[in-house]
Order: structure tokens, then sequence, then C-alpha cells
């Protein structure tokens, strides 16, 4: 990767107003925060920052309020929980900009945290007005980037920003991207990618540019029925694109191509209606689902080779459940494959990356989570780097000034 400033390229900070982008937008119901990963995650830069006497103000968005200020996405409603989570004084500023600022930095002492009001409270930060980034850059004397989970929006705080100060990344995006790196940037081969979801047409993008960087594709989800239906398979009362054939058969091709080995099952869980363990439930070949059938799961011998296959991996890269994990019993082969992943993971054969919100609930209900090699917090971010695509979060630190 281009070379990254991290925090160890910076001087003494001591006294200094250090500008550090997270993303403190966690799941928040009637006031609890639902997962806190994303607010731990920040820590160790923020800790870092401080005990080297930095004056530390943090900016995030919180939800999506349009450039209007809502109650309801105040960070001031995180403030506390997170300094909880800190175990320090964390101070909260009304604003990200401005007078607020200003006046809070007339009392913060080196070492002091703040959290700045939700950046998306001015219409400037989506919209990467500079203006708002020239007037947050006012109050700071070095920006960090520490929110890779933002890094796909070309915002004021998480792109503009970087242009006005001198810029690192955090330790969290720092670790993030060596991780990300190890798994598709320059990974140890051979390469595997599980990519499940409903849909082939909202990851396309993803199994194109998977195809020419990894040696095995593993489609799961929705989205086999549509490559099992590209195949002649007869796929039933399955959610699958019938529509979207002709692009499958593309993805086919270019595969070959590169030498990227698709996987599909050969045996499938199917039943007559989409509900909790339906009396209907059964395993059968892929050529045997009759019409009033849908696949919900991959079988058990498509599972055993899968984990054969991954037996032969260096590099694993994870995105999207196999079946339809939310609903028993199709939740078992994504379960089963993520614990054959981790343990090859412990065993030191595999290093695994997954990421995306129903991916990581997924490692999590398997108990595997802390088994893997990283685990991504990011969802749309981990999305468009599976893509191929450039993160304006990221080109702009890399870039700088
Ligand atoms: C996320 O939740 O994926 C990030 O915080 C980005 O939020 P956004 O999708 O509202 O830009
Ligand atoms: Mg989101």
């Amino acid at each position: 990767m281009a070379s990254l400033p991290t925090l160890d390229d910076l001087g003494d900070v001591k006294g200094k107003r250090a500008l550090v982008r997270v993303d403190l937008n966690v799941p928040m119901h009637e006031g609890k925060i639902g997962d806190d990963t994303r607010l731990s995650a920040t820590l160790p830069t923020v800790a870092e920052l401080a005990d080297k006497g930095a004056i530390v103000l943090l900016l995030s968005h919180f939800g999506r309020p349009k450039g209007v200020y809502r109650p309801d996405m105040s960070l001031s409603l995180v403030t506390r929980p997170y300094g909880h989570l800190f175990g320090r004084t964390v101070q909260f500023v009304p604003d990200c900009q401005g007078k607020s600022v200003a006046d809070a930095l007339a009392v913060l002492r080196p070492g002091d945290v703040a959290i700045l009001e939700n950046t998306r409270f001015h219409a400037g930060e989506e919209a990467n007005d500079p203006a708002l980034a020239k007037a947050m850059a006012a109050n700071g004397d070095f920006y960090v980037n520490d929110a890779f989970s933002a890094a796909h929006r070309a915002h004021a705080s998480t792109e503009g920003l970087a242009h006005l100060l001198p810029a690192f990344a955090g330790r969290a995006m720092e670790k993030e991207l060596n991780a990300l790196e190890a798994a598709l940037g320059n990974p140890e081969r051979p390469v595997a990618a599980v990519v499940g979801g409903a849909k082939v047409s909202t990851k396309l993008e993803m199994l194109r540019h998977l195809v020419a960087k990894v040696d095995h594709l593993i489609i799961g989800g929705g989205m086999a029925n549509t490559f099992l239906a590209a195949r002649g398979v007869e796929v039933g009362t399955s959610l699958a694109e019938h529509d979207l054939i002709g692009t499958v058969e593309e993805i086919f091709e270019a595969a070959e191509r590169a030498n990227c080995t698709i996987h599909l099952p050969y045996d499938v869980v199917v039943a007559k209606e989409f509900a909790p363990n339906p009396p209907s439930v059964r395993t059968c070949n892929v050529h045997e689902v009759a019409a009033d059938e849908m696949i919900l799961d991959i079988g058990p011998a498509a599972l055993e080779a899968l984990a054969d296959v991954l037996k032969t991996c260096r590099t694993l890269v994870w995105n999207g459940p196999l079946g339809a994990f939310e609903t028993p019993p199709f939740e078992a082969a994504t379960i089963a494959l993520a614990r054959t992943a981790a343990a090859l993971t412990q065993e030191g054969s595999l290093v695994s990356v997954a990421g995306g919100g129903d991916t990581v609930a997924a490692l999590n209900q398997a108990g595997v989570a802390a088994d893997f090699t990283f685990l991504s917090n990011a969802g749309g971010a981990f999305l468009e780097w599976m893509e191929g695509k450039t993160l304006p979060g990221v080109a702009a630190l890399t870039q700088g000034r």
C-alpha cells in the first residue's frame, strides 16, 4: 500500500490539538447502545494521543440526520457510555466547529478528551464542503482518521480535512488496512473467498473483482441459486434472479480465464416454506429440488467439500452467510464452515478475515469471532473494499496535502 502515515510519524504532540475522526455510529435503541465494539475500537488511538499530552477532539457522524439537528442523533447520548468504557472523563462539545469548540479549547488541558457534536448536523459534511472542512481544521493542529468504517464516504470530516492538516491513520485504521492487505492486497496463496447474501445484483461488482483475485470463490445464500440456475439446475421456488443468468455466465467465463474455481453446492437443504424448522425440510441433491421447494442452505456433502477446500488454502476472506442464516435450521452450514475456518486459523494454517454486519453476527453466533485473524467493524466500507474500490478516506491519508 502507498505509504500510510501513522501515529508513529507524529512528533511531539504535547499541548497540540488533535482532530480525530472516529466512527461512533453505534446501534442505539431507547437510549441504550446495542453493540459498543466501534467505541472500544477507538480507545487505543485516543488513549495513545491523550497519554502523549495531545488535546483530543473526537469527530464522528451518528445516524443520517441529513444536515439538521436531531436530538435522537446527538453524540451527547454516546458521551457518557464512551467515558464509562474508556474509564476517563470525556467532555461533550455541542458543535463540531466554530465558537463552541474554540470555547471548549480555552479550558481543555493536554491529555483531555472531548466528543464534538455529530458532524452530519451540518449539510456541508456529506457535501464535503471545503468551508466546513476549513472551519473544523481551524480548531486542530493535526488530523487523525481512525474510522475505516466511514472511509468509503468522501465527506468533510473523512476526506476534506485530510487535505487541510497534517494527516495520520489511527491505530484501528492501521490494523484494519494491514489485515485487508494481507487478505486481498498481497495474500499468501491459495486464497478463498466466501461470498453469500440474498442477491447477486447487490454483489456483482464484488464477484467481478474477486474472480480476478482469488483461487476459490465459494458462493452461498440466495446468490448461489442464481448461479445454479445459470448451470441449468431447476431451483424450484428458491430466491433467484433469473434475469441475471447472462451476467452470471460472464462471471463464470471471467473465473475460468483467471483460473478461479467457483464452488457451488451439490447438495442442498430445502423446504416448501420459509419458516423456522418447517416440517417439509429435507436434504437432497441439487438436481432433485422439487418445483414447490426452495433452497435454504447448502447440504452436508457440499459443506465437507468446502472444508476440504479451506484446508488447502492459506488465506480466507468472508462476507455473507451460506444459508438463510437467521432462521433455524438453515444456519447450520454457515456455523460449521465458520468453525472449520476458525480451527484452521488457530492451527496457524489460515489467515482469516471477515466483515459485514451479517457476517460478524454469524461468526458471533458460531462462537468463533475471536478465533478469526481479523474481523472488520465496517459494513459498507468493507463491501467497497471487497469490490476493489479506492476508499476516499484512505486515499486522502496516503495522498497527503
Ligand atoms: C456504517 O454504519 O456503516 C458507517 O458508520 C457509515 O455510515 P453511513 O452508511 O451512514 O455512511
Ligand atoms: Mg450503514
